[in-house]
């Protein structure tokens, strides 16, 4: 699934004065590629990543993702393609601490009103691909960060979303923990996902495939 964005801007007034969170970005991803972004705090990556998972929208500039313009579409249309092409991966994890592992990933598969048999088989079948099966039955607080991370890399790819957008996935974990993500994250592109990464990481952003360097709303070339 492809990315074409071109001239993104995204601009806050706060206290009377202008932020240029995003000024002027353009970016091509092409299908299946593992891009990864990089930007001092405060450089506009999550404003960038949030608009290519169409959870926020530009103020000016045109997005094409997988050949269709989203550029001007409704909050529901938005939210629809959210569901069917993208992945999401927050570096806090986002689990439901009252849900098992199991009961995390198929989620939103639920929402997506895909019938229990099929939701648990997508599932576990999400788990084993991040080496997990034998922690279905476990609750976040029973799994280390790295775990966690991984229960919330199967959630993100159940569905099979052609996307997975990961906003500093490794941000709260060990240097252990931080490879064997960056490792699923590696395999799934290998498998043929566009992955789009957030890192402030330097040596993680060295060792990228492709990495896009951000500062002050630009990406530097
Ligand atoms: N909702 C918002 N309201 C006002 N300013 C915002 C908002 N979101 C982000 N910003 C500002 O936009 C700039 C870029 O933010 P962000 O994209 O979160 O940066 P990064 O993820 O690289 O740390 C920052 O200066 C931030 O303070
Ligand atoms: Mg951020």
């Amino acid at each position: 699934m492809s990315i074409h964005a071109r001239d993104l801007r995204k601009y806050y007034t706060v206290g009377g004065e202008q932020v240029r969170a995003l000024d002027g970005v353009s970016l091509d991803v092409e299908d299946g590629e593992f891009v990864t972004v990089t930007g001092a705090s405060g450089s506009g990556k999550s404003t960038l990543m949030n608009i290519l998972g169409c959870l926020d929208v530009p103020d000016s500039g045109e997005y094409i993702l997988d050949g269709e313009n989203v550029s001007g579409l409704s909050q529901n249309a938005l939210s629809e393609i959210r569901g069917v092409k993208i992945g999401f991966i927050f570096q806090s994890f986002n689990l439901i601490s009252g849900l098992t592992a199991l009961e995390n990933v198929e989620l939103p598969l639920l929402y997506r009103r895909i019938p229990k048999k099929t939701r648990s088989m997508l599932a576990l079948n999400a788990l084993e691909r991040v080496g997990l099966s034998d922690r279905a039955l476990h609750r976040p607080s029973e799994l280390s960060g790295g775990q966690q991370q991984r229960v919330a890399i199967a959630r993100a790819i159940a569905a099979e979303p052609k996307i997975i957008l990961a906003d500093e996935p490794c941000g709260n974990l060990d240097p252990k923990s931080a490879a064997d993500v960056l490792n699923v994250l590696g395999e799934l592109s290998a498998g043929g996902k566009t992955v789009i990464m957030i890192t402030h990481n330097e040596q993680t952003a060295l060792s990228a495939k492709r990495l896009v360097r951000i500062a002050e709303g630009r990406i530097l070339q």
